[in-house]
C-alpha cells in the first residue's frame, strides 16, 4: 500500500468528557469529569470537548455543565469546546467561558428529529444566530455532521446529504465541520466519499473526522481520512462514547489507539501516550470496567508484567 498525502502533524480533539460521558448509564460526578480533563491536559491534550449545554431533560448526564466548566483549572493554550444546539445553549456556553462551541446537525432527517427535535433545515435556522453571537464574542464554531455514513433510522446515507449539510453550514459561517460516523458503520471508501463531499465546501484544514468504532472500522477509517490529508480527528480517551439518540452505537475511536497509530507512522500529535493510558485507566476504574482501547490494554498488561 502506498500512503501518500499523510500529514506530518495531526490535531486530536479529545471528546471523552462529552461524547464519552454523555452516554454512561451511571451519573459521573462533576469532580470526576474535572479530574479527567486535568489528566488529559497533563497528557498534552490542548483541545477537548468539556461538556454540552443541552437540555438536561434530554441528556441528564450533561446537566452539570456549569459546574464542570467552573471547576477546570484552565490552560491559556487549550481550547475548551462545548456543544450548543441553540441560543439557550450558547448563552450557557458564553457565561461558562467556552472558547469554542459546536453546533451539531445531521445528514439524516430522522436523526436530526430524534437528537435535537427539529429538521435539518430548522436546525440550521437555530444554529445561524449561535454562529453570529459566537463570532461577535470571538468564539470559534465547529459544526458536526452526524450520520454522515449511516443512520440508525434511515440506513445508508449518501455523500450528497453530507455535501448539503456542509453547504448549509458554510453558508451560515460555521468555521469547521466534523464528518461524523455516529453509529460506526462506515468503511474506508465510504469515509473518503463523505470527506470529499464536505471538501466541496470546506478546506482540508477545516474538516475533521469523528469516528465511532461500533463495527471496529474506526482506525481503518482514520487512515482513509489521513490519506486524503485530513489532519484533525475527534477521539475519546479509553474509547468512551456514544449517543443516547443512536441506540447500539458504541464508543468513539480511542485516543490511545489513534496516538499509537500516528506515532507509529512518524506523525506528531504532541500527546504523551503513557500519560493518556493513565488518564484512561483513571476513568475506566471509576466506571468499573476495562478500557475500550486495545493499545491501553496492551500497555497496561505490559506494565503489570514488567
Ligand atoms: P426541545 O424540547 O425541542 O426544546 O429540545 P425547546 O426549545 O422546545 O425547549 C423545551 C425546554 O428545554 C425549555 O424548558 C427550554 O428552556 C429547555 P422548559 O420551559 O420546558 O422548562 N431548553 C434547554 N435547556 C438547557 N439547555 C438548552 C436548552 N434548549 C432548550 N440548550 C433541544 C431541543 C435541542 C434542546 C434538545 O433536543 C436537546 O437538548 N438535544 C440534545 C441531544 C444531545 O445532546 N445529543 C447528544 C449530542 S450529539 C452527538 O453525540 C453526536 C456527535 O458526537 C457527533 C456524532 O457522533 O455523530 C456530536
Ligand atoms: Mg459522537
Amino acid at each position: 500500500m502506498t500512503l501518500q498525502n499523510l500529514p506530518a502533524r495531526v490535531k486530536l480533539v479529545d471528546v471523552g468528557p462529552r461524547d464519552g460521558l454523555q452516554n454512561e448509564k451511571q451519573m459521573v460526578p462533576a469532580a470526576v469529569k474535572i479530574e479527567l480533563i486535568h489528566r488529559l491536559q497533563a497528557a498534552g491534550v490542548r483541545h477537548l470537548e468539556a461538556t454540552s449545554f443541552v437540555s438536561p431533560k434530554w441528556v441528564p448526564q450533561m446537566g452539570d455543565a456549569v459546574d464542570v466548566m467552573a471547576g477546570i483549572t484552565r490552560r491559556a493554550d487549550t481550547v475548551y469546546s462545548v456543544l450548543t444546539p441553540n441560543m439557550k445553549g450558547f448563552e450557557g456556553a458564553l457565561a461558562a467561558g467556552a472558547n469554542e462551541v459546536v453546533v451539531f446537525g445531521a445528514a439524516s432527517q430522522a436523526f436530526s428529529q430524534k437528537n435535537i427535535n427539529c429538521s435539518i433545515e430548522e436546525s440550521i435556522e437555530r444554529f445561524a444566530p449561535v454562529v453570529v453571537a459566537a463570532k461577535a464574542s470571538g468564539i470559534s464554531v465547529r459544526g458536526a455532521i452526524s450520520c454522515a455514513m449511516g443512520c440508525p433510522y434511515e440506513g445508508d446515507v449518501s455523500p450528497d446529504r453530507v455535501e448539503l449539510v456542509a453547504r448549509l453550514m458554510t453558508a451560515i459561517g460555521v468555521d469547521h465541520v466534523g464528518v461524523a460516523d455516529t453509529i460506526g458503520v462506515g468503511t474506508p471508501r465510504a469515509v473518503q466519499a463523505a470527506m470529499e463531499a464536505a471538501l466541496k465546501h470546506y478546506d482540508l484544514a477545516d474538516i475533521s473526522g469523528h469516528f465511532h468504532d461500533t463495527y471496529g472500522q474506526a482506525l481503518a477509517n482514520t487512515l482513509a481520512a489521513l490519506e486524503l490529508g485530513v489532519a484533525q480527528f475527534d477521539t475519546s480517551i479509553a474509547g468512551l462514547g456514544g449517543c443516547p439518540y443512536a441506540k447500539g452505537a458504541t464508543g468513539n475511536v480511542a485516543t490511545e489507539d489513534v496516538v499509537y497509530l500516528l506515532h507509529g507512522m512518524g506523525i506528531d500529535t504532541g500527546l504523551d501516550l503513557d500519560a493518556l493510558v493513565d488518564a484512561g485507566a483513571f476513568i475506566s476504574n471509576h466506571l468499573g470496567r476495562k478500557s475500550n482501547s486495545r493499545v491501553a490494554q496492551a500497555l497496561l498488561n505490559k506494565r503489570a508484567t514488567a
